[in-house]
């Protein structure tokens, strides 16, 4: 792994969380107590608006990883200021984390990938440092996402993503898993937002509940997505009267 723990430094909280960021409640927890990483995989998984992406994209910046979708140690879209919350955040990293935030910049393995910036990354990756063989132009969306995951997932780094999902087949879903579960056990580290119940189901990803609660551990059987998802397969109908109707 290489970050144990993000958190806000006492002399950077705000006086009143009456503004947003801190009007959302997991990031009111992180600035009381911090939010802890407990495996290499973590999911965060909740409703709309509960602050996921406030959460990833203030943790990629604190990685200083381009929070705008790029590579760690390269740049690929001009600097644009750090989000609020990001100007603040700290992160407690492990030794090896920690010899990569405060090395050169070529020496920061990872990336921030979220779906509205994916296909920007795509392109201006595809072909030109020669990660991969393929040459993703010809490829489906997924399938160059698909590529690129597994040619970037070769580094030990720190992957930060916001709902990859975005552009996954159910089976290139379960691809994604595969190389989670594989890059878990390289000392390397994932962090991730997500709808999808398949890639929540990261075999040892640490889940982590984001709603009006602030943030709490939960078992995948247990999650509200699931559950949703496994009513309203069984009987769509149960749902959809109501939308309906
Ligand atoms: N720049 C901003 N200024 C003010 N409020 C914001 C800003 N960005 C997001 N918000 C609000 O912060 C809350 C959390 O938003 P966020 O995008 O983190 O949710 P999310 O969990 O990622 O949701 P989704 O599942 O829809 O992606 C929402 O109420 C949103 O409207
Ligand atoms: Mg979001």
């Amino acid at each position: 792994m290489l970050v144990r723990r993000a958190y806000i430094p006492d002399a950077q909280r705000p006086e009143s969380f009456d503004a947003w960021p801190y009007t959302v409640p997991c990031v009111a927890e992180l600035a009381g107590r911090g939010l802890t990483f407990t495996a290499p995989v973590t999911m965060l998984v909740g409703e709309n608006g509960s602050g996921k992406s406030t959460l990833v994209e203030a943790i990629a910046e604190g990685f200083k990883l381009d929070s705008h979708g790029g590579r760690a140690g390269r740049k690929y879209v001009n600097d644009r200021p750090k989000t609020p919350l990001g100007e603040v955040i700290e992160l407690e990293t492990t030794p090896a984390g920690s010899r990569m935030l405060t090395g050169p910049r070529s020496r920061r393995k990872g990336f921030f990938l979220r779906a509205e910036t994916a296909f920007g990354l795509l392109n201006a990756v595809s072909g030109k440092y020669g990660y991969w063989d393929e040459d993703t132009a010809e490829m489906s969306h997924g399938e160059g996402f698909l590529t690129v995951f597994g040619a970037m997932f070769r580094e030990r780094g720190f992957y930060v993503m916001d709902e990859p999902e975005a552009a996954l087949s159910f089976e290139s879903c379960l691809k994604l898993v595969g190389l989670m579960h594989q890059l878990a056990g390289t000392g390397a580290q994932v962090v991730c937002a997500t709808h999808s119940p398949i890639l929540a189901a990261t075999p040892g990803a640490d889940i982590i509940e984001v709603g009006e609660h602030g943030t709490r551990r939960a078992k995948w059987d247990e999650l509200d997505l699931v559950d949703h998802w496994r009513r309203y397969l069984t009987d769509p109908d149960l749902y959809l009267r109501h939308i309906t109707g």
